[in-house]
């Protein structure tokens, strides 16, 4: 199973707000981002689920938080309190991939397990005080998907 990272990144690094605000939006940028990710689980934090305020559509989502009383409205939505645990899971449903979609504090407990990262880089800088952790560029061998007006899109894969 393929582990793979996706985020949006700003040219000053940031990709949000802690207020849960977004710090931009560029349709084209989440048609990406809806494309890419169609069909396989998205694994996310509990503030990004917050943030995002429902489920990912055509997607099984699933919601990481050490809030064992944590619940949502939504019965589709899978809670669990590890990374680990989460994808032991999508592995033995026997998924072909699994999609990390944030936020910060996720990206950063996925990066050393990450096969792939699909990163946009927006051409703007943006407000915003939550930034996407750093990694070394020398693990990772990195080709252009795409260029669009706003942004570019990156695939990493790890050497
Ligand atoms: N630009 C992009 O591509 C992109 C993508 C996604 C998100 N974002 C932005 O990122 C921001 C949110 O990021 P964030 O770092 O503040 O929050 P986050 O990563 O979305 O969620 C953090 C929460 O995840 C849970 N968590 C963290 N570590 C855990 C662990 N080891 N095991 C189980 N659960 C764990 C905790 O939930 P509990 O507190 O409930 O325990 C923690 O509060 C928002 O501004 C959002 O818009 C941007």
């Amino acid at each position: 199973m393929i582990i793979s990272l996706i985020v949006a990144i700003a040219k000053n690094g940031v990709i949000g707000k802690s207020s849960g605000e977004m710090s931009w939006h560029v349709s084209e940028e989440f048609r990406h981002f809806k494309n890419t990710t169609k069909g396989f689980p998205v694994i996310m934090g509990r503030k990004t689920f917050e943030t995002l305020g429902k489920p990912l559509k055509d997607r099984l989502n699933i919601v990481l938080t050490k809030n064992p009383d944590y619940k949502t409205q939504f019965e589709e939505v899978l809670i669990f309190s590890s990374l680990e645990e989460a994808i032991k899971f999508c592995k033995e449903k026997k998924c072909e991939k699994v999609f990390i979609i944030g936020g910060a504090e996720i990206y950063k407990l996925a990066l050393p397990i990450a096969d792939e990262m699909i990163i946009s880089i927006m051409k703007f800088e943006a407000e915003g005080d939550v930034f996407f952790p750093e990694f070394n560029e020398a693990d990772w061998t990195k080709e252009k998907l795409m260029d669009k007006e706003l942004f570019e899109v990156y695939l990493y894969k790890r050497n």
